[in-house]
């Protein structure tokens, strides 16, 4: 695939034309990522029994729409900001998976109030020979369980684990994550503290594409968060934590809508009419 000449960099493009990409980005004899087949869920539906005090029971995403998982380690304040998204209709994609590395993870129940399939892959089933923890072997079983639900984008969320292997050569410009900071700022653990700790005046949040490094890859969207004089990592956290939950799902859905090539470290979203 090409991008006109404009950057020499791949073309990403959305729905259909993601899983073509995918399948450029594996190279020959890989499989395109499958769209929502016979084995995917049934579309999301919530009832408002199920979620009380919610309003109206949502209408469900339509069959089409691109499906995506969202991977997460604990509490799922951002699974709960996409699905209520998805739910009001402003984000165009269907929630097919909720998929932990932690057992009970409150996320879990969450996912379950809006009706979404969850499914935990515990560290402990991804050794290799020498019965150590394989971070490729816990990527290779991630991607079984996508693949089974016929995934399409993939959102980590608080997924506290560091993913590798195929499963990124698969998902390759429609896997991303959210992070607490404005990268290359502040990666990694307690980035909020990290942020006062250094003084600086203003962080954020940014959303970005996944690749084998700790919160390194190419930049979709941030968003800057002041700090306010006696902030303290808790206050600036749920600061922080109401930026990205608008933040993310407005980022998906340009992902899921929109293409974009990627110039170097640019992600650079192309209008219809293939202008910048
Ligand atoms: C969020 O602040 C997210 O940005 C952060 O974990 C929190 C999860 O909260 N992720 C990272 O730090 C990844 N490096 P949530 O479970 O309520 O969505």
């Amino acid at each position: 695939m090409t991008d006109g000449g404009r950057s020499g960099g791949p073309v990403f493009s959305s729905a259909g034309g993601a899983a073509a990409g995918a399948a450029a980005a594996a190279g020959p004899g890989s499989a395109a990522v499958p769209g929502p087949g016979p084995t995917a869920p049934p579309a999301q539906g919530l009832t408002a029994a199920q979620r009380p005090g919610s309003g109206p029971a949502p209408g469900p995403a339509p069959a089409e729409a691109p499906a995506l998982a969202v991977l997460a380690s604990g509490r799922g304040s951002n699974f709960v900001a996409i699905a209520e998204a998805v739910r009001r209709g402003d984000l165009p994609m269907r929630l097919a998976l909720v998929l932990s590395d932690v057992p009970g993870a409150p996320v879990l129940e969450r996912a379950a109030e809006f009706g979404v399939p969850t499914v935990v892959v515990e560290p402990a089933a991804a050794r290799d020979e020498t019965g150590r923890y394989s971070r490729r072997r816990y990527g290779d079983l991630v991607l079984e369980e996508l693949l089974r639900r016929g995934v399409e984008y993939v959102a980590l969320a608080g997924f506290m684990r560091l993913l590798g292997g195929e499963l990124l050569r698969r998902y390759a410009g429609r896997i991303v994550n959210i992070h607490p900071s404005l990268l290359p700022a502040f990666p990694g653990l307690e980035p909020q503290r990290q942020a006062l700790e250094y003084g600086v005046c203003v962080t954020g949040c940014t959303v970005h594409l996944v690749d084998e490094g700790m919160d390194t890859g190419p930049i979709i969207a941030q968003r800057a968060v002041p700090v306010e004089p006696g902030d303290t990592v808790e206050t600036l956290t749920a600061r922080i934590l109401e930026a990205e939950h608008d933040l993310y799902w407005r980022a998906l859905k340009r992902l899921a809508t929109e293409k974009f090539v990627l110039d170097g470290r640019r992600v650079k979203f192309v209008s219809p009419a293939g202008r910048e």
